[in-house]
């Protein structure tokens, strides 16, 4: 299948990122932060009343949350190292929230010494870290949600707890001193089932309700997470619908007068707004008859492209050769044989193709250089360029 420009860019966009691309060494990942900038206001102007945290794992380049910052965002932060990197560029810590279950006690106390006040749990272990290190801050616990299957890249076996074990741990919030805020989920990354919310929603009103009749606790906030969609090979519906079903599934729960409202995009926010810039290295045959080509690139893996494991990510990919096009396996430059893209899917390649000749990958903004390794084979992590 041959990949149309026009389906991920306007003209113009594509026209002065690939300007900006043409005469320079790849790889690298090109990064308008116009259409970041973009992404933000179409969210907020879909979610009006929710409060946006982005999840700054996706990409945490200064250029980005420095944009987000001055447009009022909120941050979503997974490590001491990202805090101290959105501190640096000016954040409030009231503005931060440690949305990572997994974290060490002396971690919990560093956020809590920094200013930070909102954490999210999903174990009892963690609640009485923070009750220790963070005394007197809002909890919130993260509940299990269903929807693995339909996300590209899911989140939901690791993080989160049912909802039995999500009442026991906002009743110990509270005797341990600490505020129970509200519950969290997260549906699975690039989630294309927009139902998925509207169950999970449900679990959260049951949890709400019981809590407030059975034991007093007010709850006032839901973080629903991410899992909203970028615009990869595989279609989604629109962002406006999934919010239009959303909020409807929100309404029909809670009415009109809903809890606060977060939301912590990741890849819907900053995915569209990179292009990766390879190069072709080799172009093979495994025999004198093979059908199949591989096309060796030197992108792969380990430089940014992790999210290909099991084909979980399906970037669009264009070329400026045309012609006739034929199946090929896509191949990253390691000597490792875990390296390789797309085998199974089966991408479409000119059959012109050869060494050289690049490969531009679209919607690559999020969750590659951030996930790029440091130096596998000897090849230095992914670069990466922002132009507004
Ligand atoms: C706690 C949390 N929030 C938000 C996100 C961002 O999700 P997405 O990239 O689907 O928007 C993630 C992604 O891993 C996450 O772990």
């Amino acid at each position: 299948m041959s990949v149309k420009i026009e389906d991920y860019y306007s003209r113009e966009t594509f026209k002065k990122m690939k300007g900006f691309a043409d005469d320079r060494e790849t790889p690298f990942v090109v990064i308008d932060t116009n259409i970041i900038a973009q992404a933000y206001d179409e969210l907020v102007g879909n979610f009006p009343f929710a409060k946006i945290y982005y999840a700054v794992k996706a990409n945490p380049a200064t250029e980005i949350t420095e944009l987000l910052r001055a447009k009022g965002s909120n941050f979503d932060i997974a490590s001491i190292y990202e805090l101290d990197k959105v501190l640096a560029t000016g954040v409030e810590p009231t503005r931060i929230s440690y949305g990572n279950t997994i974290k060490k006690a002396k971690d919990i106390r560093y956020f809590y010494e920094k200013g930070v006040r909102l954490f999210a749990t999903d174990s009892e272990a963690d609640l009485r870290n923070i009750a220790k290190a963070a005394p007197g801050s809002k909890i919130y616990v993260r509940i299990l949600s269903e929807g693995s299957t339909t996300a590209d890249w899911p989140l939901s076996r690791k993080f989160g707890c049912q909802p039995d074990m999500a009442l026991d741990l906002l009743i110990l919030a509270r005797q341990l001193g600490l505020e129970p805020y509200g519950v969290s989920f997260h549906v699975g990354s690039q989630q294309r089932d927009i139902d998925v919310w509207d169950a999970v929603i449900a679990k959260v009103k049951v949890i709400f309700e019981r809590l407030r009749e059975e034991d007093g606790i007010v709850l006032k906030m839901i973080n629903m997470g991410g899992g909203f969609p970028a615009n990869y090979m595989t279609k989604t519906n629109s962002l406006e619908i999934y919010a239009q079903e959303i909020i409807r599934f929100l309404k029909e729960d809670f009415g009109d007068e809903l809890p606060e409202i977060i939301l912590e995009p990741g890849r819907s926010l900053i995915a569209n707004a990179g292009i990766l810039v390879s190069e072709v290295v080799l172009v093979a045959r495994k025999s004198r008859t093979a059908v199949e080509r591989w096309v060796y690139t030197d992108v792969g893996k380990f430089s940014g492209l992790i999210e290909t494991m099991d084909e979980a990510i399906k970037f669009p990919i264009w070329t400026e050769k045309k012609g006739e096009l034929e199946e090929v396996v896509i191949a990253g430059p390691t000597c490792d044989s875990a390296d390789i893209m797309y085998e199974n899917y089966k991408y479409g390649l000119p059959l012109n193709l050869a060494s050289g000749d690049r490969l531009y990958w679209f919607s690559t903004g999020a969750y590659t250089t951030s996930y790029s390794a440091v130096e596998f084979n000897g090849f230095p992590p992914l670069k990466a360029y922002y132009i507004s």
